[in-house]
C-alpha cells in the first residue's frame, strides 16, 4: 500500500466526492421514471463541460447558474418540460445527501490532529447548505469556493486557494477527489493526491498520476498512518 507522509491537512472535492450527485434525480424517481438516470448522468456532465467552457471563454457564472443551464440542457434532451420539476431538482441539489463513510472519515481526520476543508467549484451557499444538510460544520475548518477567484477548477488559481487559505505547501496536503480529471490536476498543481474512484472510471490520459486510488474514504485513513 501506498503511504502518504508529511501530510497536515487534507482537501476534499465537493461533488462526487463527498456529495452523492446522483441523489438529486434519485429522490424525483418516481416522477421521472426510468429517465431518472440518464438525466442524471446529462445533467453532471454538462455541468462540469459547462465549468470548462466558460473557463476558456472567460465568461464566469456561479456554479448555482452552471447547474441550472445544465439541468435546463438535460430536461430538453430528454424533451421533459416541467418548470415543477425542474425546481424541485434545483431544491434537492441543495441538500444532496453525504455519501456514508464521510462524516465518520472527517472525524477521524480531525481526531488525528489533522485539518479538513471543502476546494470546490460550488457556489459558497450551495456548499455551505450541503454541509449544513449533512451535519458536517463541526468536523471541516474551511470551505473553499472558486467563487472567490472567478474561474473553475483545474485551473491552477483554484487549486492555490488552499495553498493561500490554509498557509501550506501543496506537498503538505493530500487532495482527495472522486473526478479523475480533478485528481490528475490537483496532482499535478503539487499536492499528494489520493483519487476516490467510486465509479471505477478508467485513468485518464492527461498529467499527472494521482499517488493512489480508493473506492470509499474510509480507506484513505491507512495510506495517512491513520488505523
Ligand atoms: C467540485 C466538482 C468538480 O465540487 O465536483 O468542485
Amino acid at each position: 500500500m501506498t503511504r502518504l507522509n508529511d501530510v497536515h491537512a487534507c482537501v476534499f472535492d465537493a461533488y462526487g466526492t463527498l456529495f452523492d450527485v446522483n441523489a438529486a434525480a434519485r429522490k424525483e424517481q418516481e416522477n421521472l421514471g426510468e429517465n431518472w438516470e440518464k438525466l442524471s448522468e446529462i445533467w453532471r456532465t454538462k455541468q462540469l463541460q459547462y465549468t470548462w467552457l466558460r473557463s476558456l471563454q472567460n465568461n464566469y457564472v456561479s456554479f448555482w447558474k452552471i447547474t441550472e443551464d445544465a439541468l435546463d440542457f438535460a430536461l430538453a434532451s430528454l424533451n421533459i418540460k416541467d418548470d415543477a420539476q425542474k425546481e424541485r431538482l434545483m431544491n434537492l441539489y441543495l441538500e444532496l445527501d453525504a455519501y456514508p463513510e464521510v462524516k465518520q472519515t472527517l472525524e477521524r481526520l480531525k481526531d488525528a490532529g489533522l485539518k479538513t476543508a471543502i476546494l470546490s467549484n460550488g457556489s459558497p451557499e450551495m456548499l455551505q447548505s450541503a454541509v449544513d444538510n449533512a451535519g458536517l460544520n463541526s468536523v471541516l475548518d474551511g470551505i473553499y469556493s472558486v467563487q472567490d477567484i472567478g474561474i473553475f477548477k483545474p485551473h491552477p488559481s483554484v487549486y492555490q486557494l488552499t495553498v493561500d487559505q490554509l498557509g501550506l505547501a501543496a506537498g503538505q496536503m493530500s487532495f482527495q477527489s472522486s473526478n479523475g480529471w480533478d485528481a490528475y490536476s490537483a496532482k499535478d498543481f503539487g499536492f499528494q493526491t489520493i483519487w476516490c474512484n467510486r465509479f471505477g472510471q478508467a485513468d485518464e490520459q492527461i498529467p499527472s498520476t494521482p499517488d493512489c486510488q480508493i473506492t470509499n474514504l474510509s480507506q484513505m485513513l491507512p495510506i495517512l498512518g491513520i488505523s
